[in-house]
């Protein structure tokens, strides 16, 4: 495994690989991303992992400073996934000085985490297109759970023609049914216990459709019942869009639904969501 910090170093090493998979991440690995590293190996055969806490995505109240980092153990799961290339950039490799350029997808970007976090996916579809031009990589590999991010970068590969396939790699979960994720280490153990939340509501919401309900608003409204009845959560916004658009549905026709979610747990922020398939 080659752990690469510079550009031109990464750039000469990927040259050794003709099929390479990206799995870009902020770090601090879980069951999650490793599941898109296997994916990527099983799908080309070589793989390239990128760790980098990327500023330009995290608002300025937000958590970019204590956002959980532990690069040895990063590297030691890494190394038995196995990984062929690890990236590792500094922020002034990525964003050096005179930095001027970002990534703007329109729409998409303008409705749920978009709009609680404002300037969130520009900050990560500029990160994405960079790492995407300098890693060079066929295919690039995304999880469900981030399921607006994921509709965001197909826009931008589709639009600005990057010569990259996209693949989606499913949620992993908990045995709890818990969305692994970085940020569940801020919970406390009530707080840990009260965020299998999120997954009971999408699946009460999941339960209703397979009776047969199909209004939007009647599923939305199954979600905050069962989010409500939790005191340790807030809940920042439920969602039942148009899987392609992200536009809220009166009812859920062929297109399916996106059922997603952004919780607070104490003043942890969590997002879930759950993908509804056609009829
Ligand atoms: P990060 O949160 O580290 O996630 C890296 C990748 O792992 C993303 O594609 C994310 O969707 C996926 N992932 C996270 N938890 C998962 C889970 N429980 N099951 C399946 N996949 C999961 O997402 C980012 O980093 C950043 O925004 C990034 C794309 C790296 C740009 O900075």
């Amino acid at each position: 495994m080659q752990v690469i910090e510079t550009i031109g170093d990464f750039r000469r090493a990927r040259a050794a690989f003709g099929r390479l998979g990206l799995v870009p991440t902020m770090g601090y690995l879980h069951e999650g991303h490793l599941s898109l590293v296997r994916q990527a190996r099983a799908t080309c055969g070589a793989v390239a992992v990128s760790i980098f806490v990327n500023p330009t995505q995290f608002g300025p109240q937000e958590d970019f400073a204590t956002y959980p980092r532990d690069t040895e153990r990063d590297m030691r799961l890494l190394r038995s996934a196995p990984t062929d290339l690890v990236f590792v950039p500094t922020v002034s490799t990525m964003y050096p000085q005179g930095f001027a350029s970002l990534v703007e997808v329109a729409g998409v970007t303008e409705v749920l985490e978009g709009a609680a976090r404002p300037g969130h996916f520009r900050g990560v579809a500029t990160v994405v297109c960079k790492l995407l031009n300098i890693v060079q990589p066929t295919h690039a590999f995304f999880g469900q759970k981030d399921a607006q991010q994921v509709v965001v970068i197909q826009t931008m590969v589709r639009d600005l023609n990057l010569p990259t396939e996209v693949v989606v790699g499913p949620t992993v979960r908990e045995p709890d049914g818990l969305a692994m994720s970085s940020r569940n280490t801020y919970l406390s153990p009530p707080e840990r216990q009260a965020a299998t939340v999120l997954y009971r509501a999408l699946v009460a919401a999941q339960q209703r459709y397979a009776q047969g309900v199909r209004e939007g608003e009647a599923m939305r409204q199954t979600m905050h019942q069962v989010l409500d009845r939790e005191p340790l959560a807030r809940t920042d916004y439920v969602s039942v869009a148009d899987p392609r658009t992200l536009q809220e549905l009166d009812a859920v026709g062929d297109q399916g639904a996106l059922l997603s979610m952004a919780v607070f747990i104490g003043t942890t922020r969590l997002i879930d969501a759950l993908l509804l398939s056609e009829p």
